[in-house]
């Protein structure tokens, strides 16, 4: 039996359109999907929006629309953008969805039952930005870290969920597996946020306040926090608890999701959701993969809420798709914040793509057509024969950029080989070794083009293309800028 493989994104606000920091998130995700139904597993990969919450709410009445109209618009914005960017999600899930709705008011309900979630009131700072408290030694200044903003103070009686009670196994669970939050200064990040005690969480919003949420099934007059809410995504996705055997099949068998997201979701993915998961006697997710952000000028988060964002439609129109994957996933670092800048991206563009390997094709695929016969290779069906350890562990490792690496540094020895062996100049001298130097150099093109293939796609294709065809491309693979 095959091997299977579930990951995710996290699902995004509909507040606002998609931006960069979104599109990252999404397409390391992608290559890592791609990655696994090549090595031949069955994979299954989710993303989706988040709809429900005071954000939305609040950015629909600004709007003035209602806020299924709000979600409906820019819900359509994201699950447009994807196939742009070469994304291939295998479902996309809305929190508005009414099967997810019915499985967040079945958890609701079973953990409300066995006593786990209870009734008390709440003071505390609120950032909407976030949808979350704050304890005040949290703040900067008085404001949220994040958002910059001041938080609202709230006082109001609502629903708990005895999140305290997991502690123990949570911090037990992460220390025995130490490859479950990656890289390893988030999971020590989680573990010292752990070494406090781990308060009850606030998981309803009274409807005086807000009416945007999923109707608590045991009060009429609450509605669920938008983090319960969300974060049950993860299995509503995949049909629990209807379908017993997709949930068997993409959550028991594969030991549960990958699920990529950024920092600022690093204590809802890896502790709270882990505790909901346990008190509906189900079993932890996989792996949290966390990634740093994309900063914009000077340094700052790249946000909706702070207004600096990319609009990644206008990176692809002028450069194409691949070029923004390339520049994502090997320009951006894979777990530390890492700017996004138009002249960074059109430095590393005409560096890596343009004269690196648009000119190294063009290059091997002249000299194959106009002195060799084809090499009858060209196909994907070749990655399981790829001897490139060095590939294989850090994809496996979720280090896309240093993956990326070992692409580019074999791109630099093919040049190089060029450049000292002359295999234009030797084909003259001596036809039968310069045949021979060039259909090495087709192989190693053949190899780049297999590894490349779940990143950029359709560059990989192009490249695959010329080689069965044994031809050099019709125009270059990327236009120098
Ligand atoms: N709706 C929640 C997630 C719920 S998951 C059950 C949420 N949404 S969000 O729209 O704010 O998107 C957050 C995610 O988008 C981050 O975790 C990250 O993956 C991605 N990013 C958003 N801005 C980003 C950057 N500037 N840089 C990198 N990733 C960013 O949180």
């Amino acid at each position: 039996m095959p091997k299977s493989f579930y990951i995710t994104t996290p699902i995004y606000y509909v507040n606002a359109s998609p931006h960069i920091g979104h599109a990252y998130t999404t397409i390391v995700a992608d290559v890592l999907a791609r990655y696994h139904r090549m090595i031949g597993e069955n994979t299954f990969f989710v993303t989706g929006t988040d709809e429900h919450g005071d954000k939305i709410a609040e950015a629909s009445q600004k709007a003035g629309v209602t806020p299924q109209e709000y979600a409906d618009k820019i819900s359509a914005q994201f699950r447009n953008l994807w196939p742009e960017l070469a994304v291939t999600n295998d479902y996309f899930i809305r929190t508005t969805d009414s099967n997810h709705i019915e499985t967040v008011r079945y958890i609701l309900q079973k953990v409300y039952d066995s006593g786990d979630i209870y009734f008390g009131s709440y003071e505390g700072f609120y950032c909407v930005g976030c949808e979350r408290f704050y304890m005040e030694k949290e703040l900067v200044n008085g404001k949220c870290p994040d958002h910059k903003t001041e938080p609202e103070h709230r006082k109001e009686s609502n629903y708990f969920f005895r999140m305290s009670k997991y502690q123990d196994w949570l911090i037990g669970h992460i220390k025995e597996n130490p490859d479950f939050i990656r890289p390893e200064r988030y999971r020590n990040e989680v573990l010292a946020f752990l070494r406090e005690p781990l308060e009850d969480l606030c998981i309803s919003r009274p409807k005086s306040r807000l009416r945007w949420g999923i109707t608590l099934p045991f009060d009429q007059d609450y509605v669920t926090y938008v983090w319960f809410d969300a974060l049950v995504n993860y299995i509503s996705a995949i049909g629990w608890p209807d379908d017993q055997k997709s949930f068997k099949k993409w959550w028991t068998d594969t030991g549960g999701a990958v699920q990529y997201c950024g920092k600022d979701n690093l204590r809802q993915q890896s502790a709270m959701w882990q505790a909901m998961l346990m008190a509906v006697g189900l079993t932890p997710s996989k792996a949290i993969i966390i990634n740093g952000f994309v900063t914009g000028e000077g340094g700052v988060k790249m946000s909706k809420s702070l207004g600096n964002t990319v609009n990644p439609i206008d990176v692809v129109k002028e450069y194409g798709t691949d070029a923004f994957r390339y520049f994502v996933t090997k320009e951006l670092h894979p777990f530390e914040d890492s700017p996004f800048t138009a002249e960074k991206f059109k430095e590393a563009y005409n560096a890596g793509l343009a004269n690196g390997l648009g000119n190294l094709t063009s290059r091997i695929m002249k000299m194959a057509e106009d002195n060799v016969e084809p090499l009858n290779k060209g196909t994907i069906e070749q990655f399981a024969a790829l001897k490139e350890p060095g590939f294989f562990e850090a994809v496996e490792s979720f280090n896309l950029q240093k993956a990326m690496n070992v692409i580019w540094e074999k791109i630099a020895i093919l040049d190089q080989k060029i450049q000292k062996e002359k295999p234009f100049a030797l084909v003259k001298t001596d036809k039968e070794k310069g045949q021979v130097l060039i259909l090495e150099l087709v192989q190693s093109l053949n190899e780049v083009a297999v590894m490349l293939s779940p990143f950029l796609p359709e560059t990989s294709e192009k490249i695959l293309k010329c080689i069965r065809e044994n031809k050099m491309p019709e125009k270059p693979l990327f236009l120098r800028k």
